[in-house]
């Protein structure tokens, strides 16, 4: 029978240079612990030589782990992965090194071989996070008694709100906005509850105050402890002096976005500062007064979440004493147009494109379109849409493709014949041209799209042939040649696409 513990000791050529190559530290050894393979980074990480390590048993090269500490010897003994670990360490050099470390047996079939530690360098993003910290704190410290102390750029003013549901949602949050009670918004992605939480912070009695934010789902679970309750010198080894977001946010407002994605453990820890009111810095005595209003938010029905287990119920019920759900914009379809006239408004100016609205094609696709991305999906439609388009009207043309095929199919026949200009449809389309401008009925747009849509119905007939379309129309080809230009019309799209 083949010996597949040598299989390891052989690892081909390739794969070690592979292994090599990868940006991660990693170590493997056999079923005996001794190390049959040490990849570079793993060795500058703990400032050794390969040399020094492989071939040797674990315990040797490490004096201070022992069959117990040691996570690849567990891992060896259950044969059974470890749970990842953050672990950070003086090496040889002085360095301060925090790195998150999986271990995992290697299995030939169903015959134990050996096992792996993947150990991924943190000390980077650690620093960085830690530095993000400090400067908001400073930041605060510096601007401390203006408006606006914090990062919260948004008011209430900046959202949009035509239908109901959203009209009721904000008339919640201003509610919300006055009472000092934590909040718990949730709604899809792209919904808009970082507008609404920053509003709700802004027109707070703490909007003067710092705002804070952090999302949980971007640190693993021991960094994001660290940088929200803060360390103290001697909790760990490399650990310092320094606050947490907690207490940056001192008198404002701590807004914890995914909360659902906060590891079951860290959210005991959260509840508790929160049941008591106190604040105690990772390897600390002391307590400190917390004076800060928590805000989250996050994508799911917490329901839900708290069924899952993903949110503890104790955690949710103080989180949410006031809940708001926003609705998905497929819900609350009364926004659509306000939000596209919004949002053409705001790029028009910024891109200096003259658009005044959409046609009915686009009209009636945005208002049957199910908008997964909500406002956000429709921000950036018109965003490119505009840049796109040559002004005017904003035309099926100028729509991201996924849009269009995305559609319920009713949506789509309508711009066909628009586009098109099948007669019997025109003077319907001309009429929506208009009211689709608002308030307005510009002439001069109303009259491209009509002009735009008989060359297109031309082109059509003529199955793209420029010469005989010109003709067909009764304009010099040049004329028609400056036309397509002009609005953006490929004549080739024409005769592939008959
Ligand atoms: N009612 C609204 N009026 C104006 N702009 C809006 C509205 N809702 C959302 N937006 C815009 O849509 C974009 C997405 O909003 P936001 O970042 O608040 O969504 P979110 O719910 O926090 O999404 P995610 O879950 O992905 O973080 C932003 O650019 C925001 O300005
Ligand atoms: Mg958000």
């Amino acid at each position: 029978m083949r010996d597949v513990s040598i299989d390891l000791e052989h690892l081909s050529a390739d794969l070690r240079v592979v292994l090599d190559s990868i940006n991660e530290g990693i170590h493997i050894v056999d079923t005996c612990g001794i190390t049959v393979f040490y990849n570079k980074i793993a060795a500058s990480l703990d400032n050794l030589d390969p040399d020094e390590v492989v071939g040797r048993h674990i315990l040797s090269v490490f004096p201070s782990l022992s069959e117990d500490t040691s996570t690849l010897l567990s891992v060896l003994r259950t044969g059974r992965p470890a749970p990842v670990r953050q672990q950070t360490f003086r090496n040889y050099k002085g360095d301060t090194i925090t790195t998150m470390n999986s271990t995992l047996p290697i299995y030939s079939g169903a015959k134990l071989i050996g096992a792996i530690e993947v150990s991924k360098d943190l000390t980077l993003v650690k620093g960085l996070v830690e530095r993000v910290v400090d400067l908001q704190a400073q930041l605060i410290t510096a601007t401390d008694t203006r408006p606006g102390a914090g990062s919260a750029r948004y008011t209430f003013d900046d959202i949009v709100a035509a239908s109901e549901p959203m009209k009721d949602v904000i008339s919640r949050a201003k509610r919300a906005a006055q009472s000092g009670s934590p909040v718990l918004v949730y709604g899809e992605t792209g919904t808009g509850k970082e507008l609404v939480v920053q509003s709700i912070h802004n027109s707070s009695p703490r909007g003067p105050r710092p705002f804070i934010a952090q999302n949980c789902a971007a640190l693993p679970e021991t960094l994001l402890e660290g940088i929200l309750f803060g360390t103290a010198r001697g909790a760990f080894t490399g650990a310092e002096n320094r606050p947490g977001l907690f207490e940056v946010a001192d008198g404002g407002s701590l807004f914890l976005d995914e909360i659902d994605a906060m590891p079951l453990a860290l959210q005991a820890k959260l509840l508790r500062v929160l049941q008591e009111g106190t604040l105690r810095r990772i390897g600390e005595s002391s307590e400190r007064k917390l004076d800060v209003r928590l805000i989250s938010a996050m994508s799911s029905d917490p329901a839900t979440a708290v069924e899952r287990g993903l949110i503890r119920r104790d955690l949710f019920f103080r989180l949410g004493v006031i809940v708001i759900e926003i609705p998905p914009l497929r819900k609350r379809r009364d926004d659509v147009p306000a939000l596209t006239n919004y949002f053409i408004k705001r790029y028009s100016s910024q891109f200096g494109v003259e658009v005044h609205g959409v046609t009915r094609g686009v009209s009636d696709l945005f208002m049957e379109y199910p908008w997964p991305g909500n406002v956000r999906e429709l921000q950036h439609a018109i965003e490119a849409a505009v840049q796109l388009s040559q002004g005017y009207l904003l035309g099926i043309e100028h729509l991201p493709p996924h849009i269009l095929s995305d559609a319920p199919p009713m949506a789509r026949p309508d711009d066909q014949f628009e586009r098109f200009g099948i007669p019997g449809r025109q003077a319907a389309s001309s009429e929506a041209l208009a009211e689709d401008a608002g308030d307005k009925a510009p002439l001069v747009p109303t009259l491209e799209q009509i002009e735009k849509s008989l060359i297109w119905a031309a082109l059509e007939r003529c199955e793209g042939n420029i010469s005989a379309t010109a003709r067909y129309l009764d304009i010099p080809r040049q004329t028609l040649q400056h036309k397509l230009k002009r609005f953006n019309i490929d004549a080739s799209d024409m005769r592939s696409d008959i």
